[in-house]
């Protein structure tokens, strides 16, 4: 008989959160046990999981008692608030927060790139930035055949990367705006309907901002290189749901379309959407909802001998966010997984943090 697993989603009614719900739900996680975390204002409201309706509860230092794996998404300051208390209980935080991502002693993990990195958890396991998975998802089958050096990448990030609300603001605002009035922002620093604009994160000396950061830091921890030079671009889009990434890379050698298409079209977590005759390629909408990260448009860049072109489109929510700390976790069960992910070994930690 198979094992079952004591879980609880911290954040559970965030857009992450919701997703994280559904993902168990449709994926059959081996599950002995399901608790909804979230802050003191969502306590006591319910959420359905297989027909049944579960009551959320406020986080406190006794909800991850006999819990085994913690799927953390309440930002890195709610993480950092129960890291002690969830290692302590000996549950396994898998971390959407930014909060660990840097730490050389939690491992940074795309199950379809690094799932070796797992085994060296010590209780905390950090899931990467959104517009980041979706990249190594689609850069490192590349990567293997010849190693990138270089990579100029360009993002157009939808609402829900900030949330639920911000979700709902855009929406209001494209409402206000079609009658007239004038859009009020809160999420974000300007209205968000109807324009676009870089990413708001905070900016470093050199004019890079803490998101296009997130992206060098985190491949080149995720890909175990560092000396892969990334120059990232990040920008806030009227998409509610569902990133899109123009990246151009460089190798030492020309990279053949023909090769380059074909590994990226048997490539685990990437499916190829490529219609030039009409002009069909990745788009927001359509990458909305799906596991897959799509790509198109792949070409080579006609300003650099070694030089490729592709545009992506992901679920950020779900692929980049919510279906992998669910990936992850499956990991860590031993439930089988899909192809070109690898089996690592267990819950177990090789010493507390
Ligand atoms: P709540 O709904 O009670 O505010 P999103 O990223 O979509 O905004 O979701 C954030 C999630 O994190 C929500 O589930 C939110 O719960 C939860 N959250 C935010 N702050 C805290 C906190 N201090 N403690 C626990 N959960 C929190």
């Amino acid at each position: 008989m198979s094992k079952s697993y004591r879980v609880a989603i911290l954040g559970a009614t965030g857009a992450v959160g919701t997703e994280l719900l559904q993902l168990l739900e449709e994926r059959d996680f081996p599950l002995a046990d399901l608790k909804l975390l979230a802050s003191a204002r969502s306590a006591g409201s319910s959420l359905c999981f297989k027909g049944q309706t579960l009551t959320v509860e406020a986080v406190s230092e006794q909800s991850f008692h006999g819990i085994d794996i913690v799927l953390a998404s309440a930002g890195g300051s709610t993480s950092k608030q129960w890291q002690r208390s969830i290692v302590e209980a000996g549950a396994v935080m898998i971390d959407n927060s930014s909060a660990f991502r840097m730490d050389p002693q939690v491992p940074l993990v795309v199950p379809e790139v690094n799932p070796q990195a797992i085994a060296a958890h010590q209780g905390i396991i950090a899931n990467p930035n959104c517009t980041t998975i979706l990249m190594a998802v689609a850069v490192w089958p590349l990567h293997q055949i010849q190693p990138v050096r270089r990579v100029i990448v360009s993002t157009y990030q939808s609402a829900s990367g900030a949330g639920a609300r911000a979700m709902v603001e855009v929406e209001t605002q494209a409402r206000a705006i079609l009658q007239g009035e004038t859009p009020e922002a809160e999420i974000f620093p300007y209205p968000l309907a109807f324009n676009l604009f870089p990413h708001n994160s905070p900016w470093n000396e050199q004019g890079y901002c803490q998101e296009e950061m997130k992206m060098v830091h985190e491949t080149r921890k995720i890909f175990g290189t560092d000396d892969l030079r990334i120059s990232a671009t990040c920008i806030r889009v009227p998409v509610l749901r569902a990133h899109s990434e123009a990246v151009n890379l460089e190798f030492d050698r020309p990279f053949g379309i023909t090769e380059a298409r074909g590994i990226l079209g048997q490539a685990p977590g990437v499916k190829l959407i490529e219609d030039w005759q009409t002009s069909h390629f990745p788009m927001p909408m359509e990458a909305t909802g799906q596991d897959d990260v799509l790509v198109g448009r792949i070409r080579q860049d006609i300003s650099h001998p070694c030089g490729l072109e592709f545009w992506l489109s992901g679920d950020q929510v779900r692929k980049g966010a919510a279906l992998n700390a669910v990936q992850i976790a499956e990991l860590l069960v031993d439930k089988p997984v899909s192809q070109g992910s690898a089996r690592v070994p267990s819950l177990a930690r090789t010493s507390q943090v």
